[in-house]
C-alpha cells in the first residue's frame, strides 16, 4: 500500500486569470486534491507573479487547500502574510537568502505545514539537515521562473533519494514535483515516488481540466500498478 496517495496539484499560474473563479471551480469540481500557488519575486527568479493580497483572493474562490510555492529571496518577510492569507502549506527554497531552520518555525508558528524546495542544479543533501521537520519536499523537475517548460527526467534521482531517505528514516515529509508534469512525465515521477504532481499547464491548458486531471491520476496509478 502507498504511504502517501497521489495527489493532484493544478498550478494557477496556468489558469485564465480573467476567468479565475470559473477555472479554479472547474479544477474543484474535476477533483484536485489541492491548488499550487506560485510566488515569483523577480530577484529569486527571472519572473513577478503575484503577492498576499491575490492568494487572499484566490483562497475566496476554493475550498481547496492553498499549497504556496515562494520563489522568492527572502522568505521570511513575507511568512506570516502569505499564511495569513490562506495557505494551508508553505515551501520555500534552500536556495534563498535566509537561514532555513528559522524559517521553517516561522511557517509551524504561523500554523502551515512546511516545504523546502530544491532547484535542478541543487543536491538534495542540502535537505538533510532539516528532514525531520519537513511535511513535504518539492524536487523542481524545470529550472523555476516559468509554466510550460519541458520535464527534467534527470531530477528522479533526487525523488528516489528522497524515498528512501524517507523510509530508512522513518520522516512524514511528502515528495512533491513541480515543472513539466503531463499523461507522459507523471508516470516517470511517480515511479520515482512522487505524490504530489503540479500541473499547470497540463491541466489548465486543456479544454476541459476536469478530464485532464482524471487522466493524469489514471497515468499516475498504471504506471504503479
Ligand atoms: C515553475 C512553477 C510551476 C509551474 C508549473 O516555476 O513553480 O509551478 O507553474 O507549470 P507547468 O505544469 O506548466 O510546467
Ligand atoms: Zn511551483
Amino acid at each position: 500500500m502507498l504511504m502517501h496517495p497521489i495527489r493532484i496539484a493544478p498550478s494557477v499560474i496556468a489558469a485564465d486569470f480573467g476567468n479565475l473563479g470559473a477555472d479554479l471551480a472547474r479544477a474543484e469540481k474535476g477533483g484536485a486534491d489541492m491548488l499550487h500557488v506560485d510566488i515569483m519575486d523577480g530577484h529569486f527568479v527571472p519572473n513577478i507573479t503575484f503577492g498576499p493580497d491575490i492568494v487572499k483572493k484566490i483562497k475566496s474562490l476554493t475550498k481547496l487547500p492553498l499549497d504556496v510555492h515562494l520563489m522568492i529571496s527572502h522568505p521570511r518577510q513575507y511568512i506570516p502574510a502569505f499564511a495569513k492569507a490562506g495557505a494551508a502549506n508553505i515551501t520555500f527554497h534552500v536556495e534563498s537568502e535566509d537561514e532555513v531552520s528559522p524559517a521553517l518555525h516561522d511557517i509551524i508558528l504561523n500554523d502551515c505545514t512546511a516545504g523546502l524546495s530544491v532547484k535542478p542544479g541543487t543536491p538534495l543533501t542540502a535537505l538533510r539537515d532539516y528532514l525531520g521537520r519537513l511535511d513535504r519536499i518539492l524536487v523542481m523537475t524545470v529550472e523555476p521562473g516559468f509554466g510550460g517548460q519541458k520535464f527534467m527526467p534527470d531530477m528522479m534521482p533526487k525523488v528516489e533519494e528522497a524515498a528512501a531517505w524517507r523510509k530508512q528514516g522513518g520522516f512524514r515529509y511528502d515528495i512533491e514535483v513541480d515543472g513539466g508534469l503531463d499523461n507522459t512525465t507523471i508516470r516517470t515521477a511517480v515511479k520515482a515516488g512522487a505524490e504530489v504532481i503540479v500541473a499547470g499547464t497540463s491541466v489548465f491548458g486543456h479544454h476541459e481540466p476536469a478530464v485532464a486531471i482524471r487522466e493524469l491520476r489514471e497515468n499516475a496509478t498504471s504506471a504503479l500498478s
